[in-house]
């Protein structure tokens, strides 16, 4: 019987999640389908319930609807209040994740960034920093600096990881609301949470250069992604930051979703990382849109 996986999302138009899973089934030989359907908010939790789906992934504006409606929702799930990865138990029971965590572990280690001991200047409070400082402070890095544009939602965004944080004392030391990056300091890590680069006539996130603020940076991490990389992260390399875009963090969670699904399995990650690539130039051409975005 073919397994049938859903993205939910609205837009998922552009989502190139599909080629992933499809490559990924095809090499693994696995008898399933993935497609992407646009949902409206109150449709989350009935399609996710419904019997006739394996599971599936969630991209905005669903995730945290999506995490409402687990029965067994993952430690990540329960730290970040989101769940991009479902999928229905032999028990019937709805088990979901929050794979961006395990994504984004995934884009650093290949960046060859070890977080023990780093320290870390954070870009933007929304979702996709929830997964960031879980997955930050679960690896052990010293300092997590959070800059975002409403300064609330940053402090909303330390509370939340103080009060789920393994070790809130701990968190409670190293997560802090930055009003602007200290000039001159250094840091292992910038990492661009912020939507900014999604649509072309964006500014930076941050000026990483002489120019900017002042701060030295060892690598940067875009979460946004883009066919031949985002400007930002062209920006850092010219400036010799090592440097990566959002298209790892993409592969990494897919991956794992695949993962979870098909427990003992091993996900082609090289393969998955190639359809996205292909995806994303086809996507990029004149007519196609800007190949940019999220899952
Ligand atoms: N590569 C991946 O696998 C992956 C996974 C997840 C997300 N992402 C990417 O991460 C980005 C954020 O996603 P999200 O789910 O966190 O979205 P979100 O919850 O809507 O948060 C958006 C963030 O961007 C900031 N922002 C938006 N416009 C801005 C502007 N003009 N100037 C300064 N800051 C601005 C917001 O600041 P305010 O709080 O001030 O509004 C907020 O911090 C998206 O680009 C998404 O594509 C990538």
């Amino acid at each position: 019987m073919t397994l049938r996986f859903v993205l939910l999302g609205d837009p998922v138009r552009h989502s190139i999640s599909p080629a992933m899973h499809r490559a990924a089934f095809e090499i693994r030989e696995l008898d399933a389908e993935y497609t992407a359907r646009r949902t409206a908010p109150g449709e989350v939790g009935s399609i996710m319930r419904s019997a006739g789906l394996a599971g599936g992934n969630v991209t905005l504006p669903h995730k945290l609807r999506a995490a409402r409606a687990l029965t067994r929702p993952s430690a990540a799930v329960r730290a970040t209040g989101a769940c991009n990865c479902w999928w229905r138990r032999t028990d019937g029971e709805l088990a979901g994740d929050n794979t961006d965590v395990g994504g984004l572990r995934i884009a650093l280690s290949r960046l060859g960034f070890q977080p023990q001991g780093g320290r870390v200047l954070l870009l933007g409070a929304g979702g996709a920093a929830r997964a960031a400082v879980h997955a930050l402070l679960e690896g052990g890095v010293s300092s997590v600096e959070i800059l975002n544009r409403t300064p609330a939602r940053a402090h909303a965004l330390r509370d939340r990881a103080l009060a789920h944080a393994t070790d809130a004392a701990r968190a409670a030391d190293a997560v802090r609301v930055a009003a602007a990056p200290h000039p001159g300091a250094t840091y292992d890590l910038v990492l661009n949470s912020t939507s900014l680069g999604l649509s072309p006539g964006d500014p930076f996130p941050l000026d990483l250069g002489p120019g900017g603020h002042g701060g030295r940076f060892g690598a940067a991490v875009d979460m946004v992604y883009a066919a031949g990389g985002t400007a930002w992260i062209r920006h850092a390399r010219t400036l010799g930051i090592r440097a990566t875009d959002g298209l790892d963090m993409l592969v990494g969670q897919a991956a794992l979703s695949l993962e979870r699904w098909f427990p003992g399995l091993e996900a082609p990650f090289e393969a998955m990382r190639e359809a996205a690539v292909a995806e994303l130039a086809a996507r990029s051409g004149p007519e196609s849109g800007d190949g940019s975005g999220t899952g």
